[in-house]
């Protein structure tokens, strides 16, 4: 199974193929920090992706929109940021995100 690890809180935990980032945290009794029904609207969920970008599923249409109407233009030039909530695993990742914490 695939492992991601997320920074700085330094915790690692296993995930089935094709759970988002933010799933898998979550099964595993951590909080990700959201402001919406985890549909990729907020972006409160914005990750930087530290290593293992293309174990992730691509960036869709819609997480890219959503990414520009809240962060603006530039922020989609930043291939590292990701919503946690829309991108779906697919081998090893390590991810930056404060605020991610126990339950
Ligand atoms: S939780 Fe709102 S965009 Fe991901």
């Amino acid at each position: 199974m695939p492992r991601i690890r997320v920074e700085p809180l330094g915790i690692e935990v296993e995930a089935p193929a094709e759970q988002t980032v933010m799933q898998a945290f979550e099964a595993h009794g951590y909080y990700w920090p959201v402001g919406c029904e985890r549909n990729g609207e907020c972006t409160n969920c914005a990750m930087d992706v530290i290593s293992g970008i293309g174990r992730l599923t691509p960036m869709g249409r819609y997480e890219r929109a959503n990414l520009v109407r809240q962060r603006g233009p530039r922020s989609i030039e930043d291939p590292r940021l990701r919503l946690a909530c829309q991108a779906r695993i697919r081998g090893d990742v390590v991810v930056y995100k404060r605020g991610v914490e126990p339950f």
